[in-house]
């Protein structure tokens, strides 16, 4: 076991910046800022029903889930080419690098853009290619996640599915997203059996706002590898033991969670809890251009309003590493450096 010496609350911040991190849950769409909106809008003549950026801010004050899907497949209507794909994950990209990140696996929402006549192969290539300069500009790991849209029906998640096999090789894994009650897992058993039985990576979104019964569902019946969000698996005991017992990873969200009102307020949010309990979370952004942070961000705003330290920190970026698709000598690599970010700062306390 690696041992974590206390580090000085004033030096925190610096601690969570410099420390290797994976960020697992980031919808590439939720990174479009208002201003990139507004330039790609421009450059690609599509009309907005906002009048500026500022206008579009503005309107960032969600009740629900639901409230926030609205504007969020909305601002996604500015996407159409090749580069419009590539320019957003760069974006996101040059962030990550700023925040200590070292691997990113993106989701992406294939099916709000080829509804639109956007093509797959837009989509697929232009996020594809921002993934492969991240690796080699920025030296940031990166891979794609298809999400399949959870209010959609089964069979078009399957045509999705197949239409994107051309570009099998760009992608890892499947998800599953958007709006959550109404939705359960089980709708999607056919999809995520023929995703897991083309080799591929299988995630869910479950427990953000539906109940323990969708966390179930979503390990027995998809058989995912990581539930995305799960913070109501608090109120399951029997689900918490079993998250537990596997080590299942969760990718939390917790500035997410605030703007979406899952929690009230950031010290409400139950991340604490799930690490003292010995559950594996990690932290993650989410949508950070609607919801108002990044992932240093919201290790920033998490650790001051939980009050949590140096033990909760190395646990965070360790799960964050080891619940990632990276190969294992990726992760070894990673997790060398994290003990020695962990030793320099010990050593100047
Ligand atoms: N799509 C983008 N962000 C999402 C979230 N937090 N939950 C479900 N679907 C999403
Ligand atoms: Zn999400």
């Amino acid at each position: 076991m690696f041992k974590v010496h206390a580090i000085a609350p004033h030096r925190m911040p610096e601690l969570l910046q410099a420390m290797p991190k994976a960020e697992l849950h980031i919808h590439i769409e939720g990174s479009l800022e208002p201003e990139m909106i507004f330039a790609l809008a421009q450059r690609n003549g599509v009309q907005l029903p906002y009048a500026n950026v500022q206008a579009l801010r503005a309107a960032y004050a969600f009740s629900n889930l639901q409230s926030f899907l609205d504007l969020y497949y909305a601002g996604a209507s500015v996407l159409l080419h090749e580069q419009d794909f590539y320019d957003m994950a760069w974006a996101y990209f040059e962030r990550a690098k700023s925040d200590g990140i070292v691997r990113a696996e993106l989701f992406f929402d294939p099916q709000t853009h080829t509804a639109r006549g956007v093509a797959m192969g837009a989509v697929m290539e232009g996020l594809s290619r921002a993934c492969a300069d991240a690796h080699s500009r920025l030296g940031i790991s990166a891979d794609l996640i298809l999400c399949f849209l959870r209010h959609l029906s089964e069979e078009d998640a399957l045509e999705t599915l197949e239409e994107a096999l051309p570009w099998r090789e760009h992608f890892i894994g499947v998800g599953l997203d958007s709006s959550e009650v109404g939705h359960p897992p089980e709708k999607f058993a056919r999809a995520f059996s023929r995703a897991r039985a083309l080799g591929l990576h299988v995630v869910a979104h479950a427990g953000e706002e539906g109940p323990p019964a969708y966390v179930w569902r979503a390990l027995d019946v998809l058989k995912v590898e990581r539930i995305d969000h799960g913070v109501q698996s608090i109120h399951d005991a029997a689900l918490m033991q079993r998250l537990v017992d596997t080590q299942m990873p969760l990718t939390v969200c917790p500035l997410s969670n605030l703007k979406l009102c899952v929690f009230k307020q950031l010290s409400d949010h139950n991340l604490g809890q799930m690490l003292d309990a010995g559950v594996r979370a990690t932290i993650n952004s989410d949508d950070p251009a609607y919801f108002g942070g990044y992932l240093l961000e919201n290790y920033l705003q998490t650790f001051a309003a939980l009050q949590l330290g140096a033990p909760q920190a190395y646990r965070l970026a360790a799960n964050s590493l080891e619940a990632s698709f990276a190969s294992e000598d990726d992760k070894h690599r990673w997790m060398h450096e994290l003990k020695l970010v962990f030793e320099r700062f010990a050593e100047h306390d």
